[in-house]
């Protein structure tokens, strides 16, 4: 199937790209390299244009003749737009607008969209269900839930079919270690634990060791990104086999603490990670972890790595290679 990727360039999309290739589709990328990168996109053509701009999003659509469209694009930070709304409610929100309205002019009715776990807000209770409270407690988690009930509303009077896919932790890069997380700056804790063992970073700070979990620091359910790209894949394969629009958590089901990450990533690289003891940051829930069996049992999705370690490797397979693609290309420049 012909499929537009929006945000194609950027960590977990680039990773879907390859996925969907993989699998005999024909994406297509569009992103404004804003916060992608040109070199993470293998195996498609990209087309760069802005989904805020009408023109270049319609434009897209058209010559990517798409039948489908996965919809990675959008500003990813809470903290940031906790300063900037007005930025993330046009980008995420506004720009979202412009491509179902496009999708919509060229007859495309599919669409797969990258929501997240921040819809849920402070957890009521855990494991996270799909049944879960929808209470977002930042202006990202708001944009991200007001697109959701965009697709909602669509499909209910304008015949979309959508899945939105709620992530919990995207982490690790691709096993054969061509691409993976290059955020500027980058907030995730993998990817900030690794680079503090490179020496990439002076130190590791713990944001609060006095949580009310079993070791004081915070829990969160890590998925690999091949596993949430494959999911994408079958989440395709399900609208067009005529399945029915859905939202699905995808999750392992598994929490792991700060310091088990730490300890994970000292195992993995032999290395001491500098830490610092720092507070909490407002607005972090102590645990987060999914219920993910809905999106098993409706689409047989199966996360094939479940084990901290093997993502924290796949990590750090990246981050041994250089882990910046500006870095890789002036290395590959300098070969030459
Ligand atoms: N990384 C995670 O753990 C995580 C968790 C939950 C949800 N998500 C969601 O998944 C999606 C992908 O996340 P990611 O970590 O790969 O982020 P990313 O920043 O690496 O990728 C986003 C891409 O979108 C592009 N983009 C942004 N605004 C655009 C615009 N107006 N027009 C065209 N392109 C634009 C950027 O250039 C970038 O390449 C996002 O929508 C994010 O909200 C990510």
């Amino acid at each position: 199937m012909r499929a537009l990727v929006t945000g194609g360039a950027g960590y977990i999309g680039s990773h879907a790209v390859r996925a969907l290739a993989a699998r005999g589709h024909e994406p297509v990328v569009f992103d404004n390299l804003s916060r992608g990168h040109r070199e993470a996109v293998i195996d498609a053509p990209i087309i760069v244009g802005d989904l805020l701009s009408p023109g270049d999003t319609a434009q897209a659509i058209a010559s990517s003749r798409a039948e489908a469209v996965l919809h990675f694009a959008g500003l990813t930070y809470v903290g940031e737009s906790v300063g900037h709304p007005d930025v993330y409610y046009r980008n995420n929100v506004a720009g979202t607008m412009n491509l179902l309205d496009a999708m919509r002019e060229h007859r495309v009715g599919t669409i797969i969209f990258s929501s997240t776990a921040a819809v849920y807000g402070d957890p009521v209770r855990l494991p996270i269900d799909e049944d879960h409270p929808l209470a977002p407690v930042s202006p990202y988690g708001r944009s991200k839930l007001m697109v959701e009930w965009m697709l909602r509303d669509r499909a209910a009077s304008l015949g979309l079919r959508y899945v939105a896919l709620r992530y919990f932790n995207a982490a690790g890069s691709s096993l054969d270690g061509r691409i993976g997380e290059d955020h500027e700056p980058e907030t995730h804790l993998i990817p900030r634990v690794l680079l503090a063992a490179a020496g990439e970073l002076p130190e590791l700070t713990i944001l609060g060791t006095d949580w009310d979990t079993p070791d004081g620091t915070c829990i969160r359910d890590y998925i690999h990104v091949e596993d949430l790209a494959e999911a994408h894949v079958l989440a395709l394969d399900h609208l067009a086999g005529g399945g029915r629009s859905a939202s699905w958590n995808l999750g392992t089901g598994k929490g792991c603490s700060v310091r088990e990450v730490i300890a994970c990533a000292e195992k993995v690289t032999g290395r001491k990670v500098p830490l610092v003891e720092g507070g909490r940051r407002a607005g972090d829930p102590a645990v987060l972890v999914a219920a993910a069996d809905r999106i098993q049992r409706e689409l047989g999705w199966r996360p094939r790595h479940l084990d901290l370690e093997a993502i924290v490797a796949s990590a750090w397979r990246w981050v041994e290679r250089g882990g910046r693609y500006a870095r890789l290309a002036a290395a590959r420049g300098a070969g030459r």
